[in-house]
């Protein structure tokens, strides 16, 4: 959840930076700083050294003229802008990093960038070095000091030890620390004996490289860069960027084989990943769902015709329909439309699906052939373990498709084919837009699905195609009940438990309404299928714990979905139901009703997910 950006150009290094991070701070807030290149009268670097040092670095660092300028501190990114208004870090080369912390807690000292003991290069890090005991241990037993808490500290220390050994170029220093590193990362260095260079690296982590007139922006996000350029490569696992003041950048990989990367439009414009009026991203990408369901469903769906078009994979469908199964694999959120998925192909196409954690089906040596269908499910297209997990698909034999949100991600990039949410760029830290539009596109493969084996005529497909296409108006309808939204938030602003309760296509829906709680409002909250909460977590009833109840009337069990309304009732639970707008079988029990218009029970998680 962390974010880089690394400028090297003409202009000055220091407020391209400031603002690359104001764009990423979405992205991990508990921190942030920079460091810039500082022409010097031949001052050397910043940081006082400590430990051994060899004769050539002290060499170096006194003869480069220049020296590594670094603000960094706990706190948002408007107070390094404060900070850096009161610092004097003249230069056109730096890097900086917004932090979520990993590796210690959020303070100054572990902020990053990370300053090798000698002084002389920075680091910023995304990503974990997970044999960071082993690592740490060595080089403090070779001397070097530790000024933190993290993982990162380590690589800037490792890049000086082995540059130390034999004194090389900054590019094979780095090189060779990587190679010593296990774990994910997506980093940038520079150091003060050759300040005309910029170097980054992945492996698990993204990087970008934009590529303006006469300067280079690398960051991990491309809301980062597009406000300079949208001319970009993207890096590939296991590569590394040179980036030369006057020689150009050369992509290469960490072995150091030259590679020839194509250069590409960004497909992101600098409005939308603006707030606009909102007054935050995530209130700004609820109110932007019709509109996004709308984009995901333009030129694909086709109601009169009875047709779906998806062209991303159009070609493979032979491959999908003979499928022994399809294997969809996500975490998180996107886990959560995974499983609507699950539901709704399985319903409506008859075909088997299995829903996994990406970061459980990794590590688990699952049983994979050619007559599986991998399906990724991800917004950034960049998430490590789903990015994984699709590579292990891949070596298997499996057809590799992805439903991804960022246009040139990681994943979209790795898969076979697949099909683009449109979402547009989700910049709040919660992911709201983009399940919905997950759950569209995969009600609309479940239909495309269903049409092709005849588990649905053509006119019963029409009929639902229809339906779908009513969806952004229905959205804009449930959307409406913001006001007695807000009213339940201050009834509720002190609980500190709630339940979520749903069955069938409605059940992964409390699972994300409860992680949504968990995640923007503090307060511990579980997702239950409604019928689980006997076997358990009733005993954890009473007048203290709201539970919310997912109850349409077009629910196959909506009888048995009364009757869980009532356990909870009997026992002074307070209920949040939320059902459909002609139903008032609730209205004089539950606390609070929320109305959604009325749809077939296919359709209920893309309203329902609305209202919670
Ligand atoms: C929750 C949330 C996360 C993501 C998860 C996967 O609001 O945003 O749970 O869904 O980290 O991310 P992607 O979809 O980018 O792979």
């Amino acid at each position: 959840m962390c974010g880089i950006v690394a400028y090297l150009g003409n202009a000055q290094a220091k407020e391209i930076l400031l603002s690359g991070l104001a764009r990423l701070e979405y992205r991990g807030y508990d921190s942030a700083g920079l460091a810039v290149m500082q022409e010097t009268a031949g001052a050397g670097a910043v940081v006082e050294p400590s430990g051994e040092q060899s004769n050539e670095a002290k060499r170096r660092r006194t003869s480069s003229g220049h020296r590594i300028s670094v603000v960094k501190r706990a706190g948002k990114v408007s107070d390094q802008s404060a900070a850096c208004s009161t610092d004097n870090s003249a230069g056109t080369l730096g890097i900086a990093h917004t932090r979520w912390a990993t590796h210690g807690p959020p303070n100054d000292k572990n902020a990053h960038p990370h300053i090798s003991h000698d002084g002389l290069l920075a680091v910023v890090h995304n990503g974990i070095v997970e044999n960071f005991t082993s690592l740490r241990a060595e080089l403090q037993r070779k001397g070097y000091v530790m000024r933190s808490d993290t993982d990162t500290e380590l690589i800037a220390h490792l890049i000086t030890d082995v540059r130390k050994a034999k004194w090389m170029p900054l590019e094979e220093a780095v090189r060779q620390a990587l190679s010593q590193v296990t774990g994910a990362f997506g980093l940038a260095v520079i150091a003060a004996d050759e300040p005309d260079l910029l170097i980054g690296a992945r492996r698990g982590s993204p990087l970008i490289l934009g590529i303006g007139a006469d300067e280079y922006i690398l960051a991990s996000d491309a809301s980062a860069v597009v406000e300079r350029t949208k001319q970009v490569s993207y890096l590939n696992d296991g590569e590394m960027v040179v980036i030369h003041r006057t020689e150009g950048y050369q992509i290469k990989t960490l072995e150091n084989v030259k590679l020839i990367r194509e250069v590409q439009l960004l497909e992101l414009s600098l409005q939308e990943i603006q707030k606009g009026s909102y007054k935050h991203f995530m209130l700004k990408e609820i109110m932007e769902q019709p509109e996004v369901l709308q984009n995901c469903m333009r030129g694909r769906l086709l109601p009169d015709e009875g047709v779906i078009k998806m062209a991303g994979i159009e070609q493979h469908l032979p491959r999908i329909l003979a499928a022994r199964r399809l294997i969809v694999v996500a975490c998180g959120t996107s886990w959560h439309a995974g499983l609507v998925g699950e539901y709704l192909i399985e319903t409506l196409a008859r075909v088997p699906v299995e829903v996994e954690y990406a970061s459980e089906f990794r590590y688990r040596r699952p049983i994979l052939g050619k007559d599986d269908v991998f399906i990724a499910i991800s917004q950034s297209g960049e998430t490590a373990d789903t990015l994984a997990a699709l590579q292990l698909a891949k070596q298997k034999g499996c057809l590799c498709l992805g439903v991804v949100n960022t246009v040139g991600s990681s994943i979209s990039r790795e898969t076979d084919g697949g099909i683009y949410l449109h979402a547009g760029p989700e910049i709040g830290v919660a992911s709201t837009k983009a399940f919905t539009a997950q759950v569209l596109t995969l009600t609309m493969l479940a239909l495309k699905l269903a049409g092709e084996r005849g588990e649905l005529s053509p006119d019963e497909l029409k009929a639902k195609l229809h339906a779908c296409s009513r969806l952004p108006n229905l959205v804009r309808r449930v959307l409406e009940t913001q006001s007695q939204v807000v009213q339940m938030a201050r009834t509720y602003r002190y609980a500190s438990n709630f339940l979520y309760l749903g069955r069938g296509f409605s059940f992964p829906v409390a699972l994300e309404g409860a992680l949504k709680l968990k995640e923007i409002s503090y307060i511990h909250a579980e997702g239950y299928p409604a019928a689980e909460m006997k076997h358990g977590p009733i005993a954890l009833i009473d007048a203290f714990m709201p539970v919310v109840v997912i109850a349409p009337r077009s629910d196959t069990n909506y009888m048995k979905l009364l009757s869980n309304i009532e356990e909870v009732l009997a026992r002074n639970g307070s209920v949040i139901a939320i059902t459909d707008e002609g139903n008032c079988d609730l209205d004089d029990k539950c606390d609070f009703v929320i109305k959604m218009p009325e749809v077939e029970e296919f359709l209920v998680p893309l309203l329902a997910g609305d209202c919670l």
